[in-house]
């Protein structure tokens, strides 16, 4: 359904050219769960937007391709990547706070999502045969019971706040379903949750998945989750995609030294009583990576060729991968 083909996204600074995304490839079958994982600033939303199209100014996606069913992303029109976005890919982004417009009610916000679909794509079948506000208050009220919004007929009238933090969330789900998307794009959609909440929250992303068969990436930095509810897991650090492979197998028998750090690192991974590792150094800069694997510096097996030059990808069991010149 979808390939990503050396994606890169920069950024002009001050210091030189951020590279947020560096060289970025992976893919998704339909109705395939992936989860990309790894730490906080290693280009994981700036992927996802920009399978939207949305890199914020002034960023920009400076090379690579993006096929979606067919088509190349990045060569579309702003009109025709509008009728994609939205209609076929969904994204829940990772800030829900902004999502919901405080001012409006709930309901005529996932109407709202109705209606502009509709304006999009008046051939959808039967969808609206009646185009009349009955005719939509209707397929809200389904979709809100369909992400398990309790009492939608009373919901429907109610403002953002009040709602507590999971329901937002299922309103914003609900949002990202109006057009019943083939890829569905969640950054972080449990992050602002409690730990109950979001068990409930992925259960239903699974439900999703199960039911119409959407394809999801879901990015997190929560390994263990994403372990659970993923089929692959991509790791991702600096802006390069480090490891992909089965996520049973990414976390039980990790290939790259970052992956294997990363997993040393984690409470909820470490068993009980054994110390937590962090791994020393810090995430370079993205205005001045280093030459060769951009985790050499902080990397306890790299050796002099690690320093120089770009690792290459090593397949060591089929279907399991990292950039990795000690793999070689
Ligand atoms: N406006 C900007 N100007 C310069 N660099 C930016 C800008 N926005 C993002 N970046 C760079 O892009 C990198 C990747 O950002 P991104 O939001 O994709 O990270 P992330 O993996 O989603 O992190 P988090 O887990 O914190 O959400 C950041 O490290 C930052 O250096
Ligand atoms: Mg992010």
């Amino acid at each position: 359904m979808l390939t990503v083909e050396n994606l890169a996204v920069h950024f002009p600074s001050r210091r030189g050219t951020v590279k947020a995304v560096n060289d970025v490839s992976f893919s998704l079958d339909a109705g395939e769960i992936l989860g990309l994982v790894g730490e906080s600033g290693c280009g994981k939303s700036m992927t996802l937007l920009s399978l939207m199209g949305l890199v914020p100014y002034p960023g920009q996606i400076a090379g690579g391709k993006i096929n979606f069913q067919g088509q190349n992303l990045l060569e579309l029109s702003n009109s025709d990547l509008r009728r994609i976005r939205g209609r076929q890919i969904a994204m829940i982004f990772q800030d829900p706070l902004t999502t919901l417009n405080p001012v409006f009610k709930v309901g005529e916000q996932v109407a709202e999502a109705l209606r502009v679909h509709q304006i999009l794509e008046p051939e959808k079948k039967g969808l609206f045969s009646r185009s009349s506000s009955g005719a939509i208050k209707e397929e809200v009220l389904k979709l809100m019971q369909d992400v398990g919004i309790p009492a939608p007929e009373q919901r429907f009238d109610e403002y953002p706040h009040q709602f507590s933090g999971g329901m937002q969330q299922r309103a914003i789900i609900a949002i990202a379903l109006s057009c019943r998307p083939q890829l569905l794009l969640a950054d972080e959609p449990t992050t602002a949750l409690d730990v109950t909440v979001q068990a409930q929250i992925m259960d239903l992303l699974r439900q999703i998945n199960q039911r119409e068969g959407t394809g999801i990436i879901l990015v997190t930095h929560n390994l263990a989750l994403a372990a659970e509810f993923c089929r692959r897991l991509a790791v991702m650090y600096a802006g390069e995609l480090m490891e992909l492979g089965p996520a049973e197998a990414v976390i039980t028998e990790p290939l790259h030294p970052y992956t294997k750090g990363l997993l040393r690192s984690l409470p909820y991974l470490v068993p009980k009583g054994s110390p937590l590792t962090p791994i020393p150094g810090n995430v370079p800069d993205l205005a001045q990576l280093p030459a060769g694997c951009p985790f050499s510096p902080r990397c306890d097996v790299a050796d002099h060729v690690c320093l120089e030059k770009e690792p290459p990808w090593v397949e060591t069991v089929p279907d399991h991968a990292a950039r990795c010149w000690r793999l070689t």
